[in-house]
């Protein structure tokens, strides 16, 4: 049995609802972001399930994914993912043009784009813009194309996404209103971190206010019950824990496969003798939800003591927050150091914060913790109450 769980169905409605709408899913044509905390299989469901069913329906797809190379500038990594769409599609035998002409609706013998010349330029002021590259895409392919961007709150970060995220909204206000549009342009977005990718589809100054933003689905009962009949195939020589043990653990570890594995493998190795193993597994889950954050938390403290200063503040701050760089943080920073901090230091620290993407920044001068399940978790640790969202 593969090592990995395909989701084909969830695959196979979402591409479905994505290129042939329903009255009441029409509004997913304006965009759709997927937001779930990292390591719980978004990049893993885009590529080996909803990517696949999407072409298979007949849409060109079109992935990127921003943390690919995070200190690389988004509009950049979009630009090039474009680019090398279309190069493909000027290919006589790519399997973009192979798979068209088998559902027989591109123009196969003359692909040529007007812009053909100054093709590697999309994006920039020496080329086409997106939009204008988009439109020709979809009217010489004659099918629908999926722009899909992992980790898209990335964009937000800097003036370029956000210009970019602009661009690919006049893409969608190029393409999709024309009455006898031969296809359509369709957005998705994921993120790892909910209140920014929301943020997108919801603040009105933003590209895509009105797109609709979703929960990932995460992995589920049945992924569980397919890991464990794996694993009895395997032989394993201890007793196995009950589904519902393991559904419990799976929760505990934040929905995280690497995680559960990880626990399933201590298990296998530390049960004693007629031990109890849903009850172990149940300690050993608690003891690595702590534990999962331990390498995070080694980064911040590289950083140094002003580091952890800057990451206990933020840390403790109900969602994101503006006061990096205030009196309330700087007193916190001078009362833990017992030293007057400069600002130099604030920066340097913060900068080296944002570089690990242990924090990122939301806007002007707003800073968030990256990785919400690292937030929960050294709250737990620290006693300070969950977050409250209004
Ligand atoms: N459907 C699946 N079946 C088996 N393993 C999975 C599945 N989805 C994710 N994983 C594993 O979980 C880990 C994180 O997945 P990834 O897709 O990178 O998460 P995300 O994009 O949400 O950060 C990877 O090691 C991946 O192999
Ligand atoms: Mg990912």
């Amino acid at each position: 049995m593969e090592a990995l769980f395909h989701r084909t169905a969830l695959g196979t409605e979402l591409a479905a609802r994505l290129l042939r709408p329903g009255v009441l899913d029409e509004q997913l044509r304006s965009g759709l972001f997927l937001s779930g905390l990292r390591r719980t299989g978004k990049t893993t469901f885009l590529r080996n399930d909803l990517i696949p069913a999407l072409e298979e329906a007949g849409a060109v797809v079109i992935y990127v994914d921003l943390w690919s190379d995070p200190t690389a500038n988004p509009a950049g990594l979009v630009n090039r993912a474009v680019v090398k769409a279309l190069k493909e599609l000027q290919t006589p035998k790519s399997k973009i043009r192979q798979k068209l002409k088998k559902i027989g609706k591109a123009d196969v013998a003359a692909f040529g784009f007007s812009f053909a010349l100054t093709i590697d330029h999309v994006g920039t002021d020496q080329g086409p813009t997106l939009a204008e590259a988009l439109t020709e895409v979809v009217d010489h392919a004659k099918a629908d194309v999926v722009l899909i961007v992992d980790e898209v709150q990335h964009a937000i970060t800097t003036e370029d996404g956000e210009r970019m995220l602009l661009a690919l909204k006049s893409a969608r206000d190029a393409i999709n209103p024309r009455p006898n549009t031969p296809g359509h342009f369709i957005f998705v977005g994921t993120g790892s971190h909910r209140a920014h990718v929301r943020e997108l589809s919801t603040r009105r100054n933003q590209a895509f206010t009105g797109a609709t933003s979703q929960d990932y689905p995460v992995l589920g009962r049945d992924y569980v019950e397919y890991l464990l009949r794996r694993l009895s195939e395997e032989a394993i020589k201890n007793p196995l824990p009950s589904v519902d043990a393991v559904i419990e653990a799976f929760e505990t570890l934040g929905h995280r496969p690497e995680q559960l594995l990880h626990a399933l493998s201590l298990l296998n190795n530390q049960l004693p003798e007629g031990g109890e193993p849903d009850s172990y597994l149940t300690v050993i889950a608690a003891t690595l939800r702590s534990s999962a954050v331990d390498d995070e938390l080694r980064k911040v403290e590289q950083v140094g003591p002003i580091g952890l200063a800057i990451f206990r503040f933020v840390a403790s701050a109900n969602g994101d927050t503006k006061g990096v760089y205030g009196s309330e943080a700087q007193s916190e920073y001078d009362h833990a150091l017992g030293r007057r901090v400069r600002p130099e230091e604030i920066q340097q620290a913060v900068n080296e914060l944002l570089a690990s993407n242990i924090i990122m920044r939301s806007g002007h001068g707003v800073y968030g913790i990256t990785d919400q399940f690292l937030k929960t978790v050294w709250r737990e640790r620290n006693n300070v109450p969950p977050e409250t969202f209004s």
